[in-house]
């Protein structure tokens, strides 16, 4: 084991990823720490979001908020403006809920203590032991699913990963050494992602291969085994595309609650199993024009049909409702769902 973990820490010392989160090797000899802060940002914006995506969220996120304290006083809407794209929305609203907790206990500082980083919002097992492994120097056993993949395969694990949870943190837990193990979750990391990556892992360049359980067996492909996924819920509904002459549209910002809760999109219907008859957000010339958008949430897969209305002094709730201009409207503002519509519903 301990021949697997120097190898790796090898590679990643040649091999690493600058990202912006990041401290490389070379600084950390000369003494330069990560900043908790950070680390804390990067792993919740990359939490089911890839690296490449983040990158670019991450740096402008900073700039905004720099610290805690800064970002405590943020207001909701604008992080949640900010957050348009990368989804999973209660990460976003978690983050301002957290950093307020730092600024209220902690006098603005990221705790190293595992029990006090697991009593704050949106921190859970995986983000506290990265939190305290990497911007701490903690001992710690971190596991996202591509250091899962990756010791699947050493020790060719053959159950789904959701059965195999105990095995694969026993075997981790030899593999992390007792100092360093920031650096080498991250070696994992960096590892999983150009060598033992999902598909097509490149084996022939692997420094671990005479270890691999998965290699010696020909069954590196296969593992880790593929759970037999459930067809998603289908739901449907309706999404309503206002143009107000001569060149603006209008919007909504969702209710706090619910999914999308507090974002900016078009109005909808509500979305059931069962199409509904559409309830029409306000009376308009609407037209119902067949043609849907396709959206996949976590845990259901939603339908909806665009109704276009062209509407030139509209009467509307403007507690609710509000315009603005076609042109210089940037739909980056917009959740991925809303920014299918408005694609779709310009282009008919
Ligand atoms: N994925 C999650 N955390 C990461 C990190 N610190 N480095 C690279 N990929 C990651």
């Amino acid at each position: 084991m301990a021949n697997i973990t120097r190898k790796l820490l090898a590679w990643y010392a040649k091999n690493q990823r600058t990202l912006p989160w990041r401290v490389s090797f070379n600084y950390a000899n000369s003494g330069q720490a990560p900043d908790p802060y950070k680390i804390w940002i990067s792993e919740i914006m990359l939490q089911q979001t890839t690296v490449s995506t983040v990158i670019p969220y991450f740096e402008k996120f900073i700039k905004k908020w720099d610290c805690v304290n800064t970002l405590s006083q943020a207001n909701e809407n604008d992080i949640l403006a900010f957050w348009a794209g990368l989804g999973y929305y209660a990460r976003a609203r978690n983050l301002l809920k957290c950093a307020k907790d730092l600024r209220e206990k902690f006098n603005g500082k990221i705790p190293n203590d595992k029990k006090l980083l697991l009593g704050l919002p949106g921190i859970g097992e995986y983000t506290a032991s990265a939190i305290r492994s990497i911007a701490f120097g903690e001992r710690e056993v971190v596991i996202d699913s591509n250091i899962e993949r990756v010791v699947c395969r050493l020790f060719k694990i053959e159950k789904p990963i959701k059965q195999s949870k105990i095995e694969i943190k026993k075997y981790a837990s030899q593999l992390f050494p007792e100092y360093h193990s920031g650096d080498f979750a991250q070696a994992l990391m960096d590892f999983a992602n150009s060598v033992c990556k999902p598909k097509k892992p490149v084996c022939k360049y692997c420094i671990i291969s005479s270890s691999c359980l998965s290699l010696k067996h020909n069954v590196v492909e296969t593992i880790p085994i593929k759970q037999i996924k459930k067809n998603k819920l289908l739901k449907k509904g309706y999404v309503f595309f206002a143009k107000i002459k001569p060149n603006k549209i209008l919007l909504e910002r969702r209710p706090s609650e619910g999914i999308l809760g507090g974002l900016l999109g078009f109005p909808t219907s509500s979305w059931n199993i069962k199409k509904d008859l559409p309830m029409v957000p306000f009376e308009a010339n609407w037209s119902f024009t067949n043609k849907v958008v396709i959206h996949q949430f976590t845990h259901f897969k939603l339908e909806l049909e665009i109704a276009i209305a062209e509407l030139e002094n509209p009467k509307f709730d403007t507690s609710r409702y509000f315009i603005i201009d076609n042109e210089n409207f940037d739909i980056m503002a917009l959740p991925a769902l809303m920014r299918k519509v408005y694609s779709k519903a310009n282009s008919l």
